[in-house]
């Protein structure tokens, strides 16, 4: 027997930031969508602008996904649970989440194992053709809407999502208590990444960048040390391990050759899409190259490691937007002082 959804009283419509095609947003009046059974619905106090929703404004495509239809963008969420459905717990209502932006199928091999961020049928926020959450409510799975403590704020839990990029790509370093890393690239990603390695126990980070500003907030925020691509200081070092954030071939060349034989380089970075890789060195050294894809199983660890205070991710969220003006950020060149830019579709 199924029971009426819980909610508290919603208007019915609601407003929406739409990609309409490439370089177009525009503010849309939606439908409040209603929850199915093992859904909630989240009233959105918090979205993180990220550089794929950057790319699909400018591109309209990333790879072989296309924006064909108009597309809510947005996947770095946070809000309060204003509705659930049939066989979600009514006592949700009102709690304040941090929404992982997946669905999976459940079944797959990839599923079963975990692993689920490999699903071939994975949807994913403001991936074609599903809308994401520059919007002032969103539906999610029940349990991909991840409660979060009193005291963090909107944006960390918002945040908690590229946080879930640097926790997958650290465990697959598997970095150990005095670990040396390279990161390259201190954008969001690479501060983050600086961040957890050091809750991993590394001892000593060493991010690269080409922009001053950017080295300097790394060095802020978890990095214990911040020079140029290519810097002398780097002269005759090896590191455990390496982290691409940049998705740049040259970075990613130069971190390889740096890793210690038998130590791990991450490339989490997305950009040029072939590139020329040192071989000789990698198997001289078996060194352990990987991708990764997202992450899977990584709010627990990344509630745990924000709530304790070992990552620091309100440091990030440097400016912030209504949801009429979300698309400045996705349009305009970011400023120097700028690392995230956040929209807030309630205001
Ligand atoms: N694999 C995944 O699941 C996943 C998820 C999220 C983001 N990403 C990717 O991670 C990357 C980083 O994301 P972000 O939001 O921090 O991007 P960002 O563009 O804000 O930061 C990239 C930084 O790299 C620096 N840089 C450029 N060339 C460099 C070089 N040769 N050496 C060192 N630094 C260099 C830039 O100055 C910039 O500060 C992007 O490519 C993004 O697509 C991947
Ligand atoms: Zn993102
Ligand atoms: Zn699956």
């Amino acid at each position: 027997m199924s029971r009426a959804p819980e909610s508290i009283a919603l208007p019915p419509a609601m407003r929406a930031s739409v990609l309409r095609e490439r370089g177009v947003v525009v503010l849309e009046e939606r439908p409040v969508p209603a929850p199915d059974a093992d859904q909630v619905l989240v009233r959105i106090e918090s979205v993180g602008v990220c550089g794929s929703d950057v790319h699909y404004y400018r591109h309209g495509r990333i790879g072989d996904f296309v924006v064909d239809a108009p597309m809510i963008l947005g996947h770095e969420s946070a809000g309060t649970i204003v509705a659930v459905g049939a066989d979600v717990d009514p006592a949700r209502v009102g709690q304040r989440v941090s929404i992982e932006p997946q669905r999976c199928c459940r079944v797959c091999k990839y599923c079963k194992r975990g692993e689920y961020n490999l699903c071939p049928r994975i949807e994913f926020y403001a991936t074609p053709p599903i809308d994401g959450s520059f919007a002032e409510y969103a539906l999610i799975q029940d349990d991909f809407a991840h409660a979060v403590p009193d005291g963090m704020s909107f944006d960390a839990a918002a945040l908690l999502e590229p946080l879930s990029v640097g926790i997958a790509a650290v465990r697959k370093a598997r970095i150990g208590v005095g670990d040396s890393v390279l990161i390259a690239g201190a954008g969001p990603i690479g501060a983050i990444i600086a961040q957890v390695a050091r809750a991993y126990g590394a001892s000593a980070v060493v991010v690269t960048d080409p922009v001053e500003r950017r080295r300097h907030t790394a060095v802020g925020l978890g990095a214990t040390e911040a020079c140029a691509p290519g810097d002398a200081a780097l002269d005759g070092r090896s590191f455990a391990a390496f982290f691409d954030a940049t998705g740049v071939t040259s970075a990613v060349v130069d971190g390889i050759k740096r890793v210690e034989a038998g130590g791990a380089a991450i490339i989490v970075g997305m950009g040029d899409d072939d590139m020329l890789l040192p071989v000789s060195y990698i198997t001289s050294h078996e060194v352990n190259v990987t991708g990764i894809f997202r992450y899977n199983n990584t709010w627990p660890t990344a509630i745990e490691l924000v709530a304790s205070g070992k990552v620091d991710l309100d440091a990030l969220a440097t400016d912030h937007y209504g949801l009429a003006d979300a698309e400045i950020p996705l349009r305009d060149k970011p400023a120097p002082t700028t690392l995230k830019s956040m929209v807030h579709p309630q205001r």
